[in-house]
């Protein structure tokens, strides 16, 4: 992860697409020039009816090669807004699933960066309801199952990229399991949110490529006891997420962490959530490796590390993955 210049803080880059036809927001846009070597941020268009048009008439044109900021103070106002307009999009009859599907995929992933990389403050991560719930409109209008989930997921290795990936395999195998539309949504908010925690973690280590020496490791060891710290002090999070957070790195035979829980001590969700998390982990691209094939990864899943894991939830998930959708 790049180290943000400090003169770039105060403002963060936006995906004018995600705006679509939705002109009527309450926030300043900004664009980048720099003067004298440095960076520095000029006003592109205000809350003004004016301004609006020029944003239209950018937007319109689709000439949008110029990178467009907000304010770090309009950073939710920003997303809120976005997920207003993706609201009405994911509901017109005429645009298809991929389409939809792409544009929710974006913005969490953009929510998720917005939280990991440029450290925004955790009441960004309240975001999480909103896209799974939207996601699951998307996904359930053609129960596309894992099949189609395949089309839409990215697989180079991001944290944020893979907070979203584990959240849409967790609502996938939740809606498959037959749980309840409550249930199902937990699941895919809290698969997005389970390495909350690692936003304490500096990011040398946590996108170092080689061996992490024991003092690294045990930094490492910290993030699902952080992360439901910072998900239970917010107060408006189930029970779910929380254990998702705190349990998806316990291993089923007691050798995993942080609290060496066995076997049904760890939770249902906190247990279909470390299928989710090593599956994902194992088929997406790392700098040293590449990406496994599905098949590959399951076949690890199945042999060396099988006593990691609760056997009928990985089973049931092979299961469903070999299914059309
Ligand atoms: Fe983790
Ligand atoms: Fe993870």
């Amino acid at each position: 992860m790049n180290v943000i210049p400090p003169t770039q803080t105060q403002y963060r880059p936006i995906d004018p697409k995600l705006l679509g036809n939705d002109f009527d927001f309450a926030f300043d846009l900004y664009y980048k020039t720099s003067v004298e070597g440095h960076d520095q941020f000029l006003k592109f268009s205000g809350k003004t009816e004016q301004h609006r048009d020029k944003v239209r008439r950018l937007i319109e044109s689709g000439d949008l090669e110029e990178e467009l900021y907000v304010n770090e103070q309009d950073v939710v106002t920003y997303y809120q807004t976005v997920t207003g307009t993706l609201q009405a999009f994911i509901l017109d009859p005429k645009i298809g699933f991929e389409q939809k599907a792409g544009k929710v995929y974006d913005l969490s992933r953009n929510v998720m960066q917005e939280f990991f990389q440029y450290q925004a403050a955790p009441s960004l991560l309240k975001m999480a309801e909103p896209v799974m719930d939207m996601m699951d409109q998307v996904l359930s209008e053609k129960s596309v199952g894992f099949a189609g989930l395949g089309k839409i997921l990215n697989k180079d290795y991001y944290t944020y990229t893979h907070s979203v990936n584990v959240g849409l395999y967790c609502l996938t195998y939740a809606t498959k399991a037959g749980m309840s539309p409550g249930d199902i949504k937990e699941m895919g908010m809290g698969g997005m949110l389970h390495d909350a925690g690692k936003v304490e973690v500096p990011a040398e280590i946590i996108n170092k490529d080689g061996k992490l020496t024991d003092v690294e490791f045990a930094e490492i060891k910290k993030h699902p006891e952080a992360g439901r710290d910072m998900l239970a002090g917010m107060g408006c999070f189930g029970e779910k997420i929380l254990q998702m957070a705190y349990e998806h790195h316990e291993k089923y035979n007691g050798v995993g962490y942080p609290q060496g829980l066995r076997g049904d001590e760890i939770s249902l969700a906190g247990r279909i959530c470390k299928v989710m998390d090593v599956y994902d982990a194992l088929t997406t691209r790392r700098s040293y490796k590449a990406p496994l094939s599905p098949f590959q990864a399951l076949g690890i899943m199945k042999q060396g590390m099988v006593v990691e894991f609760d056997v009928q939830i990985l089973d049931q998930f092979v299961k469903m993955l070999g299914e059309e959708n």
